[in-house]
């Protein structure tokens, strides 16, 4: 059998001469234009990039690779007696684009727990931290602890060849994945746990090796681990730290720079850190509220405070979707399977109840329904996670998937530098004149 290595460049080295072709013959046809509120407000809309991994659809929701995440869960692998897909299947569908076989996925698992060492200076560089340090800033200090290991860094050095730097990409990419997990069970441990440290067990799965690293026993959280890795694997490529990581990767910066930038984006409250805003506003509404399970009433009220305070709803929007995100329906679907009677999951279901009419009424929110950080907080908590400031960190140990195998595309792809043109507000008053026939447009 073909490693993973050997099947990316058999699917993708064929692709990426078609599309040179394609290229040639039909690059100069246009897909779209860009007004002046795209260019002051984010780039909405704006179709401007190529991301092979992902699409997102603003009504349905994610497709992974034209799979959505029910037809994911019935499609991919899972571990021995397991109802959720492990998501090495997840990264295989990614780069390859085809669902991978149970053979596939194990051997995937076997090669990352094979090379998920983690070089002892890491574990110093994370030492040498204030242990108060938020666990997204040593997760990112971590790994770029590593980048004296890279591979393409050393390639490039050494002047091989550009069409042929997709392999050391390729290496640094899953050497970065498998050792992910080590780093991130090191920082949770070492802050929350008195450093009691847990030796990785090879012989496990990747998500569930990680939740044991991360001390927990309970086969309903590493069941939770290995949907959770795979629900937030990625997200197409114009969200902030995929575009990040594909960012610094066009400069040619090697996986563990460019996937560092990718997790400080990451690490922002309109980001991923909305992981861990959502379950600190349920909290803060119980404790202000004084009670233990607010009433609908109650939890109306509390958003209407929230907003009135000049705050964002946390877990509620998207700058794409405008539908519940299925990967909120998933969670659900996962609570109700597994922990009905949760109480701060039936609240976060409450809150489901109230919110998006709330945020409709305001009407100026484009999308009023929840997003997959509206869920996962209670779900981690059930289990035992009370460290809320850690869970961007699992958020970020899947995000890898994603982006990674992005940036293995963009590798074999050879994109360019990515350099849009910016402009002044100087220019933009200048062409709203000369487009309205006042005077002639200059730089
Ligand atoms: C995700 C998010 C950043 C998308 O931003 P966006 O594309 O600019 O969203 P919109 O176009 O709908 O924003 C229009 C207005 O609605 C507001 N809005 C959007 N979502 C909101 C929310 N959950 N609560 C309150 N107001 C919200 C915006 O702040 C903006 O207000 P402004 O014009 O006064 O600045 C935004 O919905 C948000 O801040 N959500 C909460 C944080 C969150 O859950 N992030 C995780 C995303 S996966």
């Amino acid at each position: 059998m073909s490693t993973l290595k050997e099947k990316f460049q058999e699917k993708a080295e064929p692709q990426a001469a078609k599309i040179k072709e394609m290229l040639k013959e039909s690059g100069d046809l246009i897909v779209g234009q860009v007004n002046i509120a795209q260019m002051y407000g984010g780039m909405r809309g704006v179709r401007a990039l190529v991301t092979e991994t992902s699409s997102l659809d603003p009504e349905r929701g994610i497709r992974f690779r034209g799979y959505p995440i029910p037809e994911l869960k019935e499609k991919l692998p899972k571990a021995e007696g397991g109802v959720e897909p492990l998501p090495e299947g997840l990264l295989y569908l990614m780069l390859i684009g085809e669902l991978p076989t149970d053979e596939d996925v194990k051997a995937i698992s076997q090669d990352l727990a094979a090379r998920s060492d983690v070089p002892d200076n890491v574990f110093k560089v994370l030492d040498a931290l204030p242990v108060e340090t938020h666990p997204m800033t040593q997760f990112s200090i971590g790994v770029m602890a590593m980048q004296s290991d890279s591979l393409f860094a050393k390639a490039y050095r050494e002047g091989v060849h550009k069409s042929k730097l997709w392999d050391s990409m390729f290496e640094d990419s899953m050497n970065l994945i498998a050792r992910l997990p080590r780093i991130a069970a090191y920082i949770y441990n070492r802050k929350y746990r008195d450093n009691k440290q847990v030796e990785p067990d090879k012989s496990l799965d990747w998500a569930a090796n990680f939740a044991h690293m991360l001390g927990f026993k309970d086969d309903g959280f590493k069941k939770l681990m290995r949907l959770y890795l795979t629900i937030h694997a990625d997200h197409e490529g114009g969200n902030v730290s995929a575009h990040s990581t594909h960012l610094v990767g066009s400069a040619l910066s090697d996986a563990y720079l460019s996937f560092a930038a990718g997790l400080n984006g990451l690490a922002g409250p309109l980001h991923g850190l909305a992981n861990q805003e959502v379950i600190r506003w349920v909290l803060n509404m119980r404790e202000e509220l004084g009670v233990k399970v607010p009433s609908k009433e109650q939890i109306s009220e509390y958003v209407k405070k929230t907003l009135n305070s000049g705050k964002v709803v946390p877990g509620y929007g998207h700058a794409v979707l405008r539908q519940t995100d299925p990967r909120f329906t998933a969670q659900m679907e996962f609570a109700k399977e597994n922990l009905p009677d949760d109480e701060l999951v039936n609240i976060i279901w409450n809150i489901y109840d109230v919110v998006p009419d709330i945020l409709e009424s305001l009407g100026k929110v484009k999308n009023p329904w929840p997003n997959v950080d509206a869920h996962s907080g209670a779900l981690l908590l059930h289990y035992g996670m009370k460290e809320y400031d850690f869970y961007t960190v699992l958020f970020g140990v899947s995000r890898a998937l994603g982006v990674l195998a992005s940036l293995c595309w963009d590798r074999m792809l050879g994109l360019p530098i990515e350099r849009p043109k910016s402009t002044t507000t100087k220019w933009v008053k200048h062409f709203i004149e000369e487009t309205k026939g006042d005077t002639e447009l200059t730089d």
